[in-house]
This record gives C-alpha cells, sequence and structure tokens, in this order.
C-alpha cells in the first residue's frame, strides 16, 4: 500500500456489529449464552425455524445513521466497518438474492444505504463486513450442523455462486464507493474460491480494500485475530479488531467496557507498532448504541481532539529494542510523539535507550510548554540516551503526549 493510502493514514477505525442477534443480548431462555454474542445462534444451537421469527418483530426505530456517523466521527474515526451479514446468513441491508433480509421486517429500512449515504455526507469512508463461508442460513453455507447436514458434505460452491458472490456484488454496486470488503472465518475456503473473490471484489471495485480474513494471504493487508495487538512492531499494513467489551454484537448482560485510558494505549500501541484499531460498537435491538460504549468513545474522542497529530498520518513504526516503561512512541516524518501513560516518580524524567536522531525540540502536545531534554552517547558502553523532564509532581489520568521534533530521519540502533 503506497505511504500516503488512506488506510495508513486513518489509524482508527469503527466496527458495528448489528444483527437479529442484537435481540437476543446474548441471553437465551434466561440463560446467558458464552461468547460473542453475535454467535448465539449457534453457541444455543437455536433451530433456524425459531431464530428466523426474531426476523418478524425486528423493528430497531431508534436506528439513527446520521447519528452513528456523527459519533464515529467525534470519536475521531475515519472509517466504518458495518456488517451486512455476518454468520447467521441473514442480510442487514436489501438483498434480492436472498429473502432472508432486512426489508421483510417491520423496520423495511435498509440500514446500510442510510449509513452509506451518511458516510459521503459527512465525510467518512465506509467498510462491508460480509461472512464468506459461514452462513447458518443456507443449507450449503458452513457451519449450522444441526439444521443441515455436516459441513464436509454441503455443497459448498453452490452456496458460493448462488448466495455470496451475487451479495457481494449487490453490496459493491449499490451502495457507492466502498472503502474495504470486511470478509471474515475463510476456515477451509479452497484457494481457487478466495482468488476468484478477491478478483471478483476488484473487478467491481478496483480501489476496494481486501481484508486479510479473505485467506491465504490474499488481502491488501493483514488482519490480526480479534483483540491481539503484535509484541513487536509489524512492517506491512495491518488492522487489528477490537471489543469494547467481551463481546462484538450487543450483549444486556456484559457491561465489562475497556476505560477511555485502555482503550487510547490500545490505540497507542497499534499505531507505534504500523497498524489500525477497528473498535467495536454492538447497538441493541432498537438500533441504539449502548451507553457504556458511547462514554467511553465520547471521553477517548475529546483526547484526540486534542492530541490527533499524535496518531493520524502517524506512519512510522518504532522499532526500539528496549520495552518502554513509561509508555509507547508513534511518529511522522517530523515529530516523534513520546505517550506517557505512567508518570515518573523523582527525578521525573524519562528516558529512550538507543535512538541515534538528533532532537530539536520537546514540547507538551495539549499546552506547547517547552520541556528539558538531554541526548547523550557514552561510548564505551556504546550507548544512546534520550531523557526529557517532565514536570514536577505531574499527574496523569490519560495518556499525556510530549512531541520531539527531530533532524534528518528516526535511526534506532539495533542491538548486536
Ligand atoms: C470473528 C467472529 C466474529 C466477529 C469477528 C470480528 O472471527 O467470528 O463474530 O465478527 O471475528 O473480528
Amino acid at each position: 500500500m503506497a505511504r500516503d493510502h488512506w488506510f495508513k493514514d486513518a489509524k482508527y477505525g469503527l466496527f458495528i456489529h448489528w444483527g437479529i442477534y442484537s435481540m437476543l443480548g446474548g441471553v437465551y431462555k434466561g440463560e446467558k449464552i458464552p461468547y460473542g454474542a453475535e454467535w448465539i445462534m449457534k453457541n444455543a444451537e437455536i433451530p433456524l425455524q425459531e431464530y428466523r421469527k426474531l426476523a418478524e418483530t425486528f423493528n430497531p426505530v431508534d436506528f439513527d445513521a446520521e447519528d452513528i456517523v456523527g459519533k464515529a466521527k467525534k470519536w475521531g474515526m475515519k472509517y466504518i466497518v458495518f456488517t451486512a451479514k455476518h454468520h447467521d446468513g441473514f442480510a442487514m441491508y436489501h438483498s434480492e438474492v436472498s429473502d432472508y433480509n432486512i426489508m421483510n421486517t417491520p423496520f423495511q429500512r435498509d440500514p446500510l444505504k442510510e449509513l452509506a449515504e451518511e458516510c459521503r455526507k459527512q465525510g467518512i469512508i465506509l467498510g462491508i463486513y460480509y461472512s464468506q463461508m459461514q452462513d447458518w442460513e443456507d443449507e450449503n453455507g458452513w457451519g449450522n450442523e444441526w439444521d443441515f447436514k455436516p459441513d464436509k458434505e454441503k455443497d459448498f460452491e453452490k452456496y458460493f455462486y448462488n448466495k455470496v458472490k451475487p451479495q457481494v456484488k449487490e453490496l459493491l454496486t449499490n451502495y457507492g464507493e466502498v472503502g474495504i470488503m470486511w470478509f471474515d472465518t475463510p476456515y477451509v475456503m479452497p484457494v481457487q474460491l478466495c482468488e476468484e473473490l478477491k478478483a471478483y471484489t476488484k473487478s467491481l471495485q478496483p480501489d476496494c480494500l481486501v481484508n486479510g480474513r479473505i485467506g491465504y494471504k490474499l488481502g491488501d493487508y493483514r488482519q490480526m485475530s480479534d483483540n491481539e495487538i503484535p509484541v513487536l512492531s509489524f512492517p506491512g499494513d495491518w488492522e487489528t479488531p477490537m471489543t469494547l467489551n467481551d463481546t462484538w454484537g450487543y450483549s444486556r448482560v456484559d457491561h465489562n467496557w475497556k476505560s477511555a485510558a485502555d482503550v487510547l494505549y490500545k490505540l497507542v500501541d497499534v499505531v507505534g507498532k504500523g497498524g489500525n484499531l477497528l473498535l467495536n460498537i454492538g447497538p441493541d435491538e432498537k438500533g441504539k448504541v449502548p451507553e457504556g460504549s458511547c462514554k467511553v468513545l465520547d471521553e477517548a474522542g475529546r483526547w484526540l481532539d486534542l492530541n490527533g497529530e499524535s496518531i493520524y498520518k502517524c506512519n512510522l513504526n518504532m522499532d526500539f529494542q528496549y520495552e518502554i516503561s513509561w509508555g509507547r512512541v508513534t511518529g511522522n516524518d517530523r515529530k516523534m510523539f513520546l505517550h506517557v501513560f505512567k508518570y515518573p516518580e523523582f527525578p521525573y524524567e524519562i528516558l529512550i535507550t538507543g535512538l541515534k536522531t538528533k532532537i530539536k525540540k520537546v514540547t507538551i502536545l495539549d499546552n506547547c510548554e517547552e520541556l528539558q531534554f538531554f541526548q547523550s552517547y557514552e561510548p564505551a558502553r556504546d550507548e544512546y540516551r534520550f531523557r526529557v523532564l517532565l514536570p514536577k509532581n505531574g499527574k496523569l489520568d490519560k495518556d499525556m503526549v510530549l512531541c520531539a521534533e527531530y533532524e534528518g530521519e528516526i535511526e534506532i540502533q539495533k542491538l548486536e
């Protein structure tokens, strides 16, 4: 991907998991069903005939695309990925290919269309999630072995040509420009079909990215595992999808929200290692975004308003060889940003070992206060040290960002 590609600059996106599973909210017959609430049909082995009935009363009248897109912007996100069809097989858009879609509910509105229009209006990129192998409604889709035959006896190609490709065509023709086709759980899909699906996507929209879960490293970027951040900086393009509590789909029993400080730490960690964070919300059965998520994301958004320069377009991987105990570092081609998550005790200084680059000036990013700093090289030990003195007795409730302007290029000493 080119260095100035929108995906590389964006850093932070909003994932939206929303479907008829949201009506159950992780609870079936009075029992909390473990794991992702969007997996409830499979994890509780709900018969298709019964699960289908959810659609008959699905009427999420509180869904408001203008509000959600506005929130994403306020939260500092640069793109949105919406679940058009999750593993349960239900299309959350107007599909001519399958009746099992949101137009055949009392709601009779196409949320994807509404989101696409709002994204265009409000200037945010739209991505579409599509589960290409699992489909618990289709007798030949993968995953539903309680209503249909075992997976290995299914005619997967039939499903692929009758449902997947035609639906992908709808998604890439009826909703304007799509920034990412976000595929998921390719499992044992044959490589030729993955290649075909990728080529098909590109033939419909050449600029649309395909994520790593198309399978076989065919994606335009690497998809990290759910909630996983690599330990080391990773040189290619990548993205970590992350939950805000412990589920993707709405759960009425999971209130284990991450704090804003934690979200920001994870975002900074991802950005310093060269990736993007795709953070999830799960609207409820009425289409409302849970208060708990709004609170956290509002707070993180306020921080991003003041400190966004240290996140967006920060495309340098910071390959320091020592773990930085007080925080993380991000950077662009003129500035390095030192994110202090743990305020140092006396003598109130933070240290980076192994930076060869000459620093010109260090300031606190959100108030421009200039700070004293020292750089030294000890030949006998072959050690570069860069120290910054922080204000005495400062304290943090979140990330405090220092901006270090530098000369030339970032050069980090490799340990030998
Ligand atoms: C998964 C899950 C799923 C969720 C997704 C998000 O692999 O199957 O429910 O949509 O990852 O990354």
